[in-house]
C-alpha cells in the first residue's frame, strides 16, 4: 500500500453514518473516495458526499456515492482533502489540481477539515510549490503583468496541448512561482483584494487535523 492509500483510508475512517461529507480532490484524495465507496458499498455507510471537482464527482458517482451540491446541504459535517504544502502551523497551499475554488468553498462551509498527505507535503515555510491563483479570463493578462511587477513570477497554467487550463468555472490559473511566502496572510488579504482573482490556493487556518503518511507508518497531526 502506498503512502497516499495509507492515509486515504485512515481519514475515511473519521467519516461516520449520518454524516455530510466534503470530498476533497487528487491522487490522494482519489483513495478517501475510494474508501468510503467501499464502506458505502460493504458496510451500508450512509453518508451524503458534496464534491470539490467533477473529476470527484464523477469518481464518486461511479461508486454510487450519494451526491448533494453544496447549495443543497444544510451544512457539511467533514471535509477530507489533499495539500500541496503544509507549514508547521497547519497553513496550506492547495489548487495543484486545479480544483482550489470549489474546494475552498466546501471547506469553507465545513465544520471540520482534515487533509491528507504524504511527508514530502510538510514545509516549514510555504512557497516552494507554486501558488494558484484563479482568475477569470477577462483582464487576466493584466493581472499577469501586475504580478510580473511585482516580482511574483506568474505563470499561466496549461495543458500538455499549450492551451490554457481552465478550471470547472472556466477560469484560468496563474501561478506565482515565489519560492518562500513570508507572510502568506498579507498575501492573502492583497491576493483577495484585486479585482478578477476569483480565489487563491493559501488556506489559512482552514485545517483541523492533518495525516500524514511517513515511511514509519501513518501520523495523526492535531
Ligand atoms: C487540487 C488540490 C489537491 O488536493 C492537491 O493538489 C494535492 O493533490 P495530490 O494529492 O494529488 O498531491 O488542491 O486542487
Amino acid at each position: 500500500m502506498n503512502l497516499k492509500q495509507m492515509v486515504g483510508i485512515e481519514a475515511a475512517n473519521y467519516v461516520t453514518d449520518g454524516m455530510i461529507v466534503g470530498l476533497g480532490t487528487g491522487s490522494t484524495a482519489f483513495y478517501m473516495v475510494e474508501e468510503i465507496g467501499r464502506r458505502v458499498n460493504e458496510e451500508k455507510l450512509s453518508i451524503t458526499g458534496v464534491t470539490t471537482s467533477k473529476r470527484t464527482e464523477e469518481h464518486a458517482q461511479a461508486l454510487g456515492i450519494p451526491l448533494k451540491s453544496i447549495d443543497d446541504v444544510t451544512h457539511v459535517d467533514l471535509t477530507i482533502d489533499g495539500a500541496d504544502e503544509i507549514s508547521r502551523d497547519f497553513q496550506g497551499i492547495k489548487g495543484g489540481g486545479a480544483a482550489l475554488l470549489f474546494e475552498k468553498v466546501v471547506a469553507t462551509y465545513s465544520q471540520k477539515n482534515i487533509w491528507i498527505v504524504d511527508e514530502s507535503k510538510l514545509v516549514t515555510n510555504l512557497g516552494k510549490f507554486p501558488l494558484p491563483v484563479e482568475v477569470i479570463p477577462y483582464g487576466s493578462r493584466q493581472l499577469f503583468r501586475l504580478f510580473e511587477e511585482k516580482n511574483l513570477h506568474p505563470a499561466f497554467r496549461k495543458l500538455a496541448d499549450g492551451s490554457l487550463l481552465l478550471t470547472d468555472s472556466s477560469n484560468y490559473i496563474i501561478d506565482l512561482h515565489l519560492g518562500n511566502i513570508e507572510q502568506p496572510k498579507k498575501l492573502a488579504a492583497w491576493l483577495d483584494s484585486l479585482t478578477g482573482v476569483v480565489e487563491h490556493g493559501l488556506f489559512l487556518d482552514i485545517a483541523d487535523k492533518v495525516i500524514v503518511g511517513t515511511a514509519e507508518g501513518v501520523k495523526t497531526m492535531n
